[in-house]
């Protein structure tokens, strides 16, 4: 068994078994909240672009139709502070507090504007440190700092003592595993380096306590087990003590203090709208909301002992077929995806496209299987890995 809960019957792999899974999960009723245009779909991707909730449709119409289209000009008096109003949303699926969280652009954006406001911090310290695979962009962005700062990259977090910042996520995309933010970023403050965590595969699926953890800084995506739609903007955290005291490099006039004075020179604000830029998209920003308002109401607990559940049943399954799964077998050490190990995991992953089950496929050989609590159904997981493993079979 890899974790899962004490009242799971014994797993007899048979489809009957998938069936009363998803009979006795507490959140089955939460897929009814979402548009499901075709039921046969095996959609094990919600990791990567989570589903569209029904909400967002009739909220979206009613910002179109009558935010937009009728109140024209006049609602701005109401959209000009949605970023910090769905951050605070978002606060508590993440352990933050009130005012500490903003929701606007992009996570890649937001993870230069805080590894550059952090870096700043530590002037003296020569280094930022990123894991040589973590997700593209943030090394990109580390690599792109440090040489607009006149610093180098280390990979790897051994040697920290003249580490300015680290990034770094806290669930690896490939494999799942997750870091124990709250001891690294204690052996951080420790040597003196910042850590800006990016929580993009974290976020929505595993109940985070970034304030027990004494994390100071992070950023993450909304579109993935958040549901906020394609491309919708990413969040920001900033701890109370270091706002104001954390600036940012893109000096923009949502985040200059008295944004209608239209002043001459740039006064940031010393609250968490700070780190703004300029006019946020309302309409992506809806969907953000959205999505962030389900996972809210559903409860991150339980959305957090589903993906435990659903991942542990996964993982037993691909062991039941004999599929190599590099992804961690205790619950506690693991997110919402499960990931298979396959020479020709590229070619799987189409193959199973064509049979209607979606997952990803990330470089060199991972079929990634994203298990989205709210949406995700134990039938699906047994149609798509047993679809894996016949797949395979057949090689
Ligand atoms: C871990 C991680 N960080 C950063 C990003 C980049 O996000 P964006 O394209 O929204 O900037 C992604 C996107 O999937 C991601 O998975």
């Amino acid at each position: 068994m890899t974790g899962a809960s004490p009242r799971d019957p014994i797993r007899d792999f048979s489809r009957a078994e998938a069936i009363a899974l998803d009979a006795t999960d507490p959140l089955a009723r939460w897929r009814d909240e979402f548009v499901v245009p075709d039921p046969t779909l095996v959609y094990l991707d919600g990791n990567s672009l989570g589903r569209m909730p029904r909400r967002t449709v009739a909220r979206l119409q009613d910002v179109v139709e009558r935010e937009w289209a009728t109140d024209l000009i006049r609602s701005w008096s109401h959209w000009v502070d949605k970023p910090q109003r769905v951050g605070d949303l978002l606060a508590p699926l993440i352990g933050a507090r009130p005012g500490e969280v903003v929701v606007h652009d992009s996570t890649t954006v937001n993870l230069y504007q805080l590894l550059h406001g952090a870096a700043a911090l530590r002037p003296d310290r020569p280094v930022l440190a990123v894991d040589e695979h973590d997700f593209p962009s943030d090394r990109y962005v580390v690599d792109g700092v440090a040489g607009a700062t006149g610093r180098t990259v280390r990979h790897g977090f051994d040697r920290l003592d003249d580490v300015a910042v680290i990034v770094r996520s806290m669930v690896d995309y490939r494999t799942a595993a997750v870091v124990d933010i709250a001891a690294e970023t204690a052996r951080a403050h420790a040597a003196g380096a910042l850590v800006v965590w990016d929580l993009s595969h974290a976020v929505g699926v595993l109940a985070v306590d970034l304030h027990a953890a004494g994390a100071q800084l992070a950023v993450g995506c909304t579109y993935k087990f958040l549901n906020g739609g394609p491309g919708s903007p990413a969040f920001t955290f900033v701890a109370s003590e270091l706002q104001g005291i954390v600036g940012q490099p893109i000096w923009g006039w949502f985040s200059q203090r008295d944004q209608f004075a239209m002043g001459p020179t740039y006064e940031p604000r010393t609250d968490i709208a700070g780190m703004l830029i300029g006019t946020p998209s309302i309409l992506a920003l809806t969907g953000a909301e959205c999505g962030i308002s389900l996972s809210a109401d559903a409860g991150i607990e339980a959305i957090a002992a589903k993906a435990r559940s659903i991942t542990a049943y996964a993982i037993d399954l691909c062991d039941h077929h004999g599929l190599d799964v590099c992804t961690p077998r205790e619950p506690e050490r693991r997110g919402g995806h499960v990931s298979v190990l396959h020479p020709r995991a590229k070619e799987l992953t189409a193959a199973l496209i064509e049979r209607g089950v979606i997952p990803d496929f990330r470089e060199p050989d991972v079929v990634r299987l994203g298990m989205s609590p709210l949406t995700t159904r134990y039938i699906d997981v047994f149609d798509g890995v047993g679809t894996l493993a016949a797949l395979v079979e057949s090689l």
